[in-house]
């Protein structure tokens, strides 16, 4: 059987060095024919917290670009936006009829992001406790059977994987059951202010997030001025003890290659690591950027590529979820 791989990028911010040390970095490695590698700019998960229109519409322009930029290539692999292709909302129903009001209120992401909202007075909208459904149909619609994603989303891949378990059980063999792909180093890439959370698309003032449009003098300041930790400022790997250094030596490690735990060994002081490891992160972005600058200045030619993806997909989406429609008691149209 052939492999077919699908995943997928939120477009609620700009992208960052986790979202390619973690995630985009695996996509271009695995795109190979237009019918077994799929990439979605999933802008109506964007809408499942607080969102601007014209920003989410420009993010998702701007995701696109960036994929493209990074090196999928539209005639290897199929990129396209979640909202251009209906069978993710039409599938999402069967997803929430599957799944149960318990197993959503335990995703970690939920509780984290409604806690936010709460406590932000800006109210939990109901998608957001929904969006591992959408999730599920977003996978299961194309039959994919790896999900390349960072650390984060193991556990939406694990839900997704129970539901279509208990779909295939209780209506008859209908879903491909999928796992999550991890990469080996940067699964989950921290903030480089606060080495105990996640790096992710926002935080208040951006010191400690690498974004890919960064430009190299800001990417290297941002790493200079990395939370490293106290003591006695040996550099060595320790996840628990010493988050900064060993977030810098992860990045090294992706960037470069290695292993992080050997390259400590290298380095007697943060400053020369930090050095390091800017240079390593410009050069990893440089190619990325310069292809980004061309592909901005012909909008019409992403917008193509985006078309017609989304023909692609449907084409494949259709035939699954008009099964999953039959198998769950629908009556045929
Ligand atoms: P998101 O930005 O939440 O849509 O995530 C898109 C992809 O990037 C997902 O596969 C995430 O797991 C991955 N990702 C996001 N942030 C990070 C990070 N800090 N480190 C590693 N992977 C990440
Ligand atoms: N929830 C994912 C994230 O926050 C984005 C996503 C939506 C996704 N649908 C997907 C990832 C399907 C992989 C497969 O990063």
């Amino acid at each position: 059987m052939t492999k077919r791989i699908f995943s997928g990028i939120k477009p609620t911010g700009h992208l960052t060095l986790g979202n390619y040390l973690g995630a985009v970095r695996q996509w271009v490695a695995a795109d190979r024919a237009p019918d077994e590698a799929l990439f979605c700019v999933v802008d109506l998960h964007a809408l499942t917290v607080e969102h601007e229109p014209a920003r989410v519409r420009r993010l998702s322009r701007q995701a696109a670009t960036l994929l493209l930029a990074a090196g999928l290539s539209p005639e290897k692999c199929t990129l396209f936006v979640q909202s251009h292709v209906d069978e993710h909302t039409r599938l999402a129903y069967l997803m929430e009829c599957t799944a149960s009001d318990g197993e959503l209120r335990r995703m970690i992401q939920y509780k984290e992001k409604a806690a936010r909202a709460q406590a932000t007075g800006e109210g939990v909208r109901l998608s957001l406790l929904t969006y591992p459904a959408l999730m599920a149909a977003d996978i299961l619609a194309y039959g994919a059977s790896e999900v390349p994603v960072g650390e984060d989303q193991r556990q939406h891949v694990e839900l997704t994987r129970d539901l279509a378990v208990r779909f295939n059980q209780r209506y008859g063999h209908t879903f491909t059951v999928p796992k999550a792909t991890l990469p080996t180093v940067a699964a989950r890439v921290m903030d480089l202010q606060d080495p105990t959370s996640k790096m992710g698309k926002s935080h208040e003032s951006g010191a400690g997030i690498v974004y890919l449009l960064d430009e190299p003098a800001v990417i290297a300041k941002k790493v200079m001025r990395a939370v490293t930790d106290s003591g006695d400022g040996a550099v060595v790997y320790d996840r628990e003890a010493r988050p900064g250094v060993a977030n810098l030596l992860d990045v090294l490690a992706a960037c470069s290659g290695g292993d992080p735990a050997v390259l400590a060994d290298g380095y007697s002081g943060y400053g020369a690591l930090k050095r390091d490891v800017a240079d390593a992160v410009v050069e990893l972005l440089r190619p990325l950027q310069e292809r980004h600058a061309g592909l901005a200045a012909d909008p019409g030619a992403v917008e193509k590529v985006l078309r017609e993806g989304a023909e692609r997909a449907r084409a494949l989406a259709r035939p699954v979820v008009n099964r999953a429609y039959e198998a769950i008691g629908l009556l045929a149209p």
